[in-house]
Order: C-alpha cells, then sequence, then structure tokens
C-alpha cells in the first residue's frame, strides 16, 4: 500500500552556518526519505531556518545587520550544504516568514479559545548593563538538578533536565557578565499542565501512530517523556508529587525578534512556540508555491495537513526531545490539528576524542571545507549510515575508521564487483551480458535478492549499520563466488565450456552488482545513478529488485565509480579546525596596521575651501601589483577617541570574518581620523579597509588594518578627511577589485 509522508528535519538555527551535527541529522532524514520514495511511497520532505530569538538578535546585531538580513544572508548559504552532500529536500523556508506569522497566530488564537493560555506576572533576570531581559541562553550557571557548571538558563546539556533561568545556582550574563537583577514583567502560559494536556499526553507519548500503527516514539524517549509527565519514581516506586508538567511561558518582551503576539502590544512568541510551527509554514509555503503541485501532489496544503492519512515523521536530536515530544504535540491536537506520527530522534555525532560537536561549539569538522578540499559527500554519507541505528547512541567521527570503512568496505567490497566483472564482459564478449533470462535471473544473484526483506526492515527502522553490514556480508559472498570460479584462469582457457563459465559468472555477478546497487542507493544516490548508467538501466526502485539484468543487454564501457579516499584529505580537512569558508571573506592572520591615511591635524575643516592642490598620480604599477592589496568593505562597529592621542581614533571592525563556532570576529584599527569625525559619526558606517597589511603594533595596541580615506595633499590649507564608503547593499567581508 503506498503512503503519503511529511518529514521535516530540526530547523537549524540561523545563527551560524551548518555543521557536521546537522548535516548527520540531514542525511539520515535524506536516507530514510529516498528509500520511502524508492518503495514507491510520496514523501514532502521540508526543511527551513530558525530564524527567531534573542541569540539571533543579538549576533545581528553584532554583525551590524538586521535581524531580518542576517537571517537572509545566512539563509543564502544554505544550498551550498544541501546540494553538496545530495539532499533531496523538496522545499526550504524560513521561520520568518509570513506563513509562519499567520499559522503561529492561528494555533495560539485556538488555544486562547480552549481556555489554555492564561498570563501571569514573572519575576525574570533583566541585564542591568544592556537594557533587557536575558534570554536564557544568555544566562549561564550551574544546573540546579546535576549540578554541571555553566550550563544554559532553559537547559541542562549534561542532564538533559529543562528548567527556568531563575532555579539556576550562581547564575551570570554572559552578555555583559553583570549578576542579572530580577525584574516584573506579566507573560503568557500555555497551560499545559491542566489535567487535559497531561492526560493527552500521556496517551499520545506511549501510544502507536494510528496511521502507521507503529510506536510513535523509541523507547528511550518513551521513557524519558514518562519521567517528565509522571516525574522519577523514587526507590519504593512511587512518583514524586512534584513531578509533572508545569505551565510553559511563551512570551518575551520587546525587544525581540519573533512573532508578536495578537492583542498584546509589546509581547512576542517565545522562539520555540514558532519554531515548530515553522515545519508547517514550509509545507504551507511549498504547496502554495506550486512546486508540490509540480512535483506530481494533488491536494491544497489545508488538506494534506488535515489528511490523518499523512503520516507526519519529524526528525531531531536528542537535544530537543522535550520540545517535540510535549509542547508540539500538544499545541498541535488542542489547536484542533493532526499530531505528528513518529518523532524519530538520533544521539548526537562527535570527534574521536569525544568532545561533543554542538551549537554552542563549533565542530571542527567544516562540511564546506570537506567538499571543498575535494572529498566525496557520499563517502561521508556512507559512513555515517554504516554507524547510525535506530536508538539514540552518540556516534563518533573517527578518522581513521573513516578511511577503513570507505577504501576497504565500499570501495575494496562493493564498488570493485563492478570493475572486476566488467573488465572480463569488455575484454571478452564486447561488453555483452550473456543472452539467457535464466542466468541472471537464476543464479547466485538470487540469494542477494532473498535479503531485500531484511535489508529494507532495517532501513525502514533507521537501522542503517545493519542495513550495511548485510549489504557488506553480501558483497564478500560475490567477491567470494566471483573468486572461486577463477576467471582469471577461465580467461586464459581455450575450451569454449570454459570461456561460457566466464560469461555466465561474470553476467551473474554484474548482476549481484545491481542488486547491491539499489539496496544502497538511498545512501549513495549519486554513485547508484552512474552505475545505473553503466549497466544502461533506468533509475531503479526498490520493486526493481526482482527483474533482473535483461539478457544479452551490452554494459557500458566501465569507468571507475567512486576513488579511494586519500588518508592526506583528513590532515587537510583537520587542520584548520573549524572555520567556515566565509564565502567573502580571507580567514587571515594577516592582519594590517595602522590607518594612517596622514596626521590629520587635528582642527575641524574649515568652512572656506582652500583651492586643492593635486598630486600627482603615482608610478604605474602591474595589475598583479594592485591584486596583491586585499581591499575589503568593512563595517565600522564601534569608533572611539585613543586616550593620550590627539590624532587617532580606535575603530572596531567587522571584515566579515568568523571564528571555528561561526561567530563574528572584529578587527581592531587605529585610524588617524580623530580630526576629521567625531566617533558617533563613525559607528554604523560601512568603509573600506586593507585587510591584509601586516599588523602594526603601536603605543596604543595593534593595528589590524588600515580604513581608506581621502585627503587633500597640502593638509595645512585643507585639513579634511573623507572615509571612503561603499554603495549600499556591500556587505562586510566582500572584496573591492
Ligand atoms: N532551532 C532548534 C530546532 C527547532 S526545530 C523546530 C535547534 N537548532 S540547532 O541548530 O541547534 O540544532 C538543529 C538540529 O541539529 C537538532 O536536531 C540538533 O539535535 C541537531 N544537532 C546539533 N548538534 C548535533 C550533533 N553534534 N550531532 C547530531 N545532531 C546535532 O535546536
Ligand atoms: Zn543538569
Amino acid at each position: 500500500m503506498s503512503r503519503t509522508l511529511f518529514v521535516t528535519t530540526a530547523l537549524p538555527y540561523a545563527s551560524g552556518p551548518l555543521h557536521i551535527g546537522h548535516m548527520m541529522e540531514y542525511i539520515q532524514a535524506d536516507i530514510w526519505v529516498r528509500f520511502m520514495r524508492m518503495r514507491g511511497h510520496r514523501v514532502a520532505f521540508v526543511g527551513a531556518d530558525d530564524a527567531h530569538g534573542a541569540p539571533i538578535m543579538i549576533a545581528a546585531e553584532k554583525a551590524g545587520r538586521t535581524p531580518p538580513q542576517f537571517v537572509a544572508e545566512m539563509a543564502a548559504g544554505r544550498r551550498r550544504y544541501l546540494d553538496g552532500y545530495h539532499l533531496a529536500f523538496d522545499h526550504w523556508h524560513s521561520t520568518d516568514s509570513i506563513e509562519n506569522v499567520e499559522l503561529s497566530q492561528s494555533i495560539y488564537r485556538a488555544l486562547k479559545a480552549n481556555d489554555l493560555v492564561t498570563t501571569r506576572d514573572v519575576e525574570q533576570f533583566f541585564d542591568p548593563v544592556k537594557n533587557m531581559f536575558l534570554p536564557d541562553r544568555y544566562i549561564k550557571g550551574e544546573c540546579p538538578v546535576c549540578h554541571a557548571k555553566d550550563q544554559y538558563g532553559d537547559s541542562c546539556e549534561v542532564c538533559g533536565s529543562v528548567y527556568s533561568p531563575t532555579e539556576l545556582i550562581e547564575p551570570y550574563s554572559s552578555l555583559t557578565g553583570a549578576t542579572p537583577v530580577l525584574k516584573t514583567s506579566e507573560h503568557f502560559f500555555f497551560k499545559l499542565s491542566d489535567p487535559r494536556c497531561v492526560g493527552f499526553l500521556k496517551a499520545w507519548t506511549a501510544g502507536l501512530s494510528t496511521t502507521s500503527g507503529v510506536a510513535r516514539l523509541q523507547a528511550e524517549v518513551r521513557n524519558k517523556a514518562a519521567e517528565w509527565l509522571l516525574g522519577k519514581p523514587d526507590a519504593d516506586g512511587a512518583f514524586d508529587p512534584k513531578g509533572g508538567l508545569a505551565d510553559w511561558d511563551i512570551s518575551r518582551d520587546e525587544p525581540y525578534f519573533g512573532i508578536p503576539i495578537p492583542d498584546a502590544p509589546g509581547k512576542y512568541f517565545y522562539v520555540w512556540l514558532d519554531a515548530p510551527v515553522g515545519y508547517l509554514a514550509s509545507l504551507k509555503s511549498y504547496f502554495d508555491s506550486g512546486k508540490a503541485a509540480a512535483d506530481g501532489q494533488t491536494q491544497t496544503f489545508d488538506e494534506f495537513v488535515n489528511d490523518e492519512g499523512v503520516e507526519q515523521v519529524h526528525f531531531i536530536g536528542k537535544d530537543i526531545i522535550y520540545f517535540h515530544t510535549l509542547f508540539w504535540p500538544a499545541m498541535l491536537r488542542f489547536s484542533g490539528r493532526k499530531t505528528p506520527d513518529a518523532i524519530n530522534v538520533h544521539g548526537f555525532i562527535t570527534l574521536s576524542g569525544g568532545e561533543k560537536m554542538s551549537k554552542s561549539r563549533g565542530t571542527g569538522l567544516s562540511p564546506l571545507r570537506y567538499l571543498e578540499i575535494g572529498m566525496n559527500p557520499e563517502w561521508l554519507r556512507y559512513y555515517i549510515a554504516a554507524k547510525l541505528n535506530g536508538r539514540i547512541e552518540d556516534i563518533e567521527f573517527n578518522p581513521d575508521d573513516f578511511v577503513a570503512r570507505v577504501n576497504s568496505d565500499l570501495i575494496g567490497k562493493y564498488v570493485n564487483i563492478a570493475s572486476r566483472a566488467a573488465g572480463f564482459v569488455a575484454k571478452h564478449f564486447e561488453g555483452r551480458l550473456y543472452d539467457d533470462a535464466d542466468v541472471a535471473r537464476d543464479g547466485f544473484a538470487s540469494e542477494l535478492r532473498d535479503e531485500s526483506r531484511e535489508i529494507a526492515h532495517a532501513i525502514e527502522a533507521r537501522e542503517f549499520g545493519k542495513a550495511i553490514r548485510l549489504v557488506m556480508e553480501l558483497a564478500d559472498a560475490t567477491n567470494g563466488f566471483f573468486d572461486m570460479a577463477k576467471p582469471w584462469l577461465l580467461a586464459k582457457s581455450a575450451d569454449a565450456a570454459d570461456r561460457q563459465h566466464l560469461h555466465r559468472v561474470c553476467t551473474q555477478t554484474l548482476e549481484c552488482f545491481r542488486v547491491l546497487t539499489i539496496y544502497l542507493k538511498p545512501i549513495l544516490p549519486k554513485l547508484a545513478s552512474e552505475a545505473e548508467a553503466f549497466l544502461g538501466l533506468a533509475p531503479q526502485q526498490w520493486s526493481d529488485i526482482d527483474v533482473p539484468l535483461p539478457p544479452g543487454a551490452t554494459v557500458r564501457p566501465y569507468r571507475h565509480l567512486m576513488a579511494r579516499v586519500d588518508p592526506k584529505m583528513l590532515d587537510a580537512l583537520f587542520e584548520s579546525a573549524g572555520g567556515e569558508p566565509a564565502a567573502s571573506s580571507t580567514a587571515s592572520s594577516t592582519a594590517a596596521p595602522a590607518a594612517s591615511s596622514g596626521d590629520g591635524t587635528a582642527a575641524a575643516e574649515s568652512t572656506i575651501a582652500a583651492p586643492l592642490s593635486i598630486e600627482p598620480v603615482g608610478e604605474t604599477i602591474a595589475i598583479d601589483d594592485f591584486a596583491k592589496i586585499d581591499l575589503r568593505v568593512a563595517r565600522i562597529v564601534m569608533a572611539e577617541k585613543v586616550e593620550g592621542s590627539t590624532k587617532l581614533l580606535r575603530l572596531t571592525l567587522d571584515v566579515g570574518e568568523r571564528d571555528a563556532d561561526g561567530n563574528p570576529v572584529t578587527r581592531n584599527v587605529f585610524s588617524g581620523i580623530q580630526g576629521a569625525y567625531a566617533p558617533e559619526q563613525l559607528a554604523g558606517r560601512m568603509t573600506v579597509v586593507v585587510a591584509n597589511l601586516a599588523p602594526r603594533k603601536m603605543k596604543f595596541g595593534v593595528s589590524e588594518g588600515m580604513v581608506l580615506a581621502a585627503g587633500a595633499a597640502d593638509r595645512e590649507t585643507r585639513p579634511g578627511l573623507y572615509v571612503l564608503e561603499p554603495d549600499d547593499g556591500a556587505v562586510p567581508g566582500m572584496r573591492v577589485r
């Protein structure tokens, strides 16, 4: 029976580039989606950026952008990852979208009409230096549950508890380091403690999908949810009466980048309220844009989301289980919507050595760098798949293991089957397969086909590692079958029977290769499509497993389907640990010296301009000489007088550079323009800097660049200095050439 699915991956925060953890999640979901499609099911597979929230607002401010600008720039970079790793999303959208505003507000209105929203005064941490309520993530302290240090204000990365920041022990503002003060304001709450919610969630988290008949949650997740819903049992098995759900605070005060709460001026939805609604928003945009229809969907968005027969499946990481198993189903249920059919939770990918790679810490394995140094994305897909199972275990990226699995298993066992058999077929049989249908159908390959149910079962259950183990066993068996016939001896024999035997063995071996290719196709879509071309086949579906190679068909001359990993590539991959190659900037330690665009005399510009004397144009240079000067657009984040200098201003510049965590880094530049500009005239402006001048140590500190400014030759009579400014639209890091 053909199924219809709506599949999502968690929406990455738009505050930073995608890292290997995101790619692992997308690869997991993509393999599953491709498998479902090969089985003849229809899948709408969508993602989006999670654009809202205070952290993004703060990151945008630091980068000198408005939040929407900042988010748009981040979104523009996503394609390289999605295409680069062969991810078959149908649509990618943003939570900062009209669809999301409408859907979030409408869900909220429905909850309110259902008497599930209440307001209450909340005392909350306020940063007295920054003058704003502190977002949870900007308050740190000790976890009240497990006492781990330096945990965020909303949840603990060590024990997974979710709490309110005021429960943290010894809190501090990570924005300013200040000890936050408590201040009161009215907040909106989703009444999760309402018996209707609790009753619903107890049943929902323990239950089966009414569509697929499979448990909605993995056993580990179900247990975790039960613990949250009921509280932890004590030694006698009795539940703590304090356990259970608290109402959920869904509002934030301005300034906030988010969706306004209807009829509540100055109040916004907390980002986690509108984030999962972003799944629906992306789906709506996919339908409303006409793309879904072009992909063969016949329903409208409303029909599709309300269709009880559509299986709604969310892939997420273990850190966001709470939101997806409690808040999200309750929001949907009590706004009269369909609830998810499955929440598929995965563990984290770590680098060998075990250090966790997360949103807060960067990764050390940049997905873009991986592609840029020419590594094959399907190696990573294969490696990650080989490590994954349907449980919530962390997996480790180990470079030696990576090389071994790709070179010895994927290439040594599977890809080589094709090259070995194809060589004989080309050389001795003009590229033609044996002309008897029984050979491919009944030969050794039938043993491989017999495993299709078990492999399909493993893939559907997200036991990819198990599926790959089974496939590699079959690849081993195929190589054994081939070797046993001693084809190299048969090829030398003058006996016609030997030649015929060789032909049959090679044909059967290529049929085995075809079956193995179908098994691996969800994991290796590009390799599979090249293998299909080599065998002269149309794109293979799962049901084609039972359709053997046509007798007498011709295969194309074999070209190697996949190169081996050169272990040196892994050294290159890790040597500049992290550092997303920002599209526009050179990550440089070669910063540059002071801007002394001359020693501007401290005098303000005279109102009556002196006649301008023009300097003669300098000696002719070659274009290569010019090219050595790396000029970049920069934003002046901050300008300050330098104490003890009448000439210099200290400028803090954003030249588009980022650190390993994807956070903007700034440069310090001293510029001799104090006479021409008051600091407040410069802050926020764009300009151009020489970005590759050697850093210069000055009395007041190191200067890491030079700001360009125009000035007259005769500075006595005409002291004005004019800082260069690019046209509107230029952003920090753009090269000026
Ligand atoms: N914006 C929220 C999700 C909102 S969904 C309505 C968020 N974003 S995130 O960028 O921090 O994480 C996105 C996904 O990546 C989550 O599922 C998270 O678990 C996953 N991962 C983040 N780091 C990871 C690893 N190191 N390994 C595997 N997955 C990881 O949370
Ligand atoms: Zn904890």
